[in-house]
């Protein structure tokens, strides 16, 4: 059969794969604790569903202008104004199919054949997955566990060559959890703009961080880059809002321009139901985010500290986002896995406890589990996880 050369390029997404998986046990009658879940839990907020439920009663049912609705752009505007005080203009904003959307318009918008984008890893493979897509090649720059993922400005711009012509930043980032702190970006802005080359910054977990750090990201790129700089963000995870597919780019007019022309030739605008519920989402009350937020915190600390219980396995506790990125290469090790994939379906087969393996993120030992889910699962997942393996263990003087 003869498919186009670019789908030999990548490869399907294998945290869906982890998903699918659980979809079919769980139909099967199979009871699984799934920590493979890259969303949350929660439901949507009430009120924003009524207005999606208004949008339909009031027959808001039509096609949209490509990058959506006025007031869903201002409404952008103003959310990053307030949030960050940084001031953009509905020309510099539109909405896309999720962050996922926004991310792929921003790649073939900027990216061309033979062109070099640094990312770092471990990584969403979205990112390098859509940069080839693009036909661009990516370049990763590793972050370390032993330096709790930290994404350092001087690993990325020492991977620049003339070739270079764009930087994805995710912060917080997925796997890891890890921020970029507001120096590494400024020196990594400052630094692209000296160049012309472009910084996208991937901000869909923007709204998931848990400490009061510094993170303002956008002013940084406003000050220092701000005609080369994308924002990709999304209401997905931060409002629970994964399935009504809704995320935004913020760029200069120009690149903006450019990602409405490829919309409007793929998928034409988000779902104008949708666009209301986030339009409610963006201006309504901001307390559900907090309360969610809350939560995660609390099942973070526990997971960490069950996990713990087992010192072999290694857990740098994320800043932001909802997954634990633990280390597992010393279990691994004991128990005669050689690949995380190996044990994570032995996992899956024997205990019922889905997990995404390393390998999925460029990060073999490792492996990602999402904590958006319950407590009950949480503790009962842990559980099935450590007895798994001690089970396993084939050197057993240790612990
Ligand atoms: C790092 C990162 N960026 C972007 C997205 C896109 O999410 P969505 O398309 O639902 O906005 C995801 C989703 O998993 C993600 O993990």
């Amino acid at each position: 059969m003869h498919l186009s050369d670019r789908t030999s390029r990548i490869s399907t997404s294998q945290t869906m794969k982890v998903t699918a998986n659980v979809d079919r046990l769980r139909r099967e009658g199979v009871e699984v604790i799934d920590f493979g879940a890259g969303e949350p839990d929660f439901g949507t907020p009430p009120p924003i569903g009524a207005a999606g439920h208004k949008a339909i009663d009031q027959n808001f049912t039509k096609y949209t202008p490509v990058g959506g609705i006025a007031e869903l752009k201002q409404a952008i505007c103003d959310r990053y104004k307030a949030d960050y005080g940084v001031q953009f203009s509905p020309a510099e904003v539109m909405t896309s199919a999720g962050g996922k959307q926004a991310l792929f318009n921003t790649a073939l918008a900027l990216f061309n054949a033979g062109d070099e984008v640094i990312t770092h890893a471990p990584y969403w493979p979205t990112l390098s997955e859509q940069v080839k897509l693009a036909e661009a090649t990516p370049v990763l720059v590793r972050t370390r566990a032993a330096d709790g993922f930290a994404i350092k400005a001087d690993a990325i711009l020492s991977a620049v060559t003339p070739r270079t012509r764009g930087i994805i930043i995710n912060s917080p980032c997925n796997p890891t959890g890890a921020l970029i702190s507001e120096a590494d970006l400024t020196a990594i802005a400052k630094a692209a703009a000296a160049r012309g080359i472009w910084v996208v910054v991937d901000l869909c977990y923007e709204k998931l961080i848990y400490d009061e750090v510094p993170h303002n990201l956008p002013k940084v790129l406003s000050d220092h880059c701000r005609e080369n700089a994308v924002i990709c963000g999304s209401a997905s995870k931060a409002y629970a809002m994964t399935g009504w597919r809704c995320g935004w780019t913020i760029a200069p007019a120009a690149v903006v321009a450019a990602q409405n022309a490829i919309q409007s030739h793929a998928t034409s605008n988000v779902s104008s139901i949708t666009q209301k519920a986030v339009l409610e989402a963006l201006t309504g009350s901001q307390a559900p985010v907090a309360t969610m937020l809350n939560e995660y915190r609390v099942r973070r600390d526990n997971l960490c500290q069950w996990l713990g219980e087992d010192s072999r396995i290694k857990v740098v506790k994320p800043a932001g986002a909802f997954y634990l990125f633990p280390d597992l290469s010393e279990v691994m090790a004991d128990a005669g896995f050689v690949t995380s994939t190996d044990f994570a379906q032995a996992l899956l087969d024997e205990s019922r406890v889905a997990i995404t393996p390393g390998e999925a993120f460029d990060a073999p030992g490792f492996a990602r589990m999402s904590y958006a889910t319950s407590m009950e699962h949480l503790r009962e997942g842990s559980r099935r996880l450590l007895e798994f393996a001690r089970r396993h263990t084939l050197h057993t003087a240790r612990p």
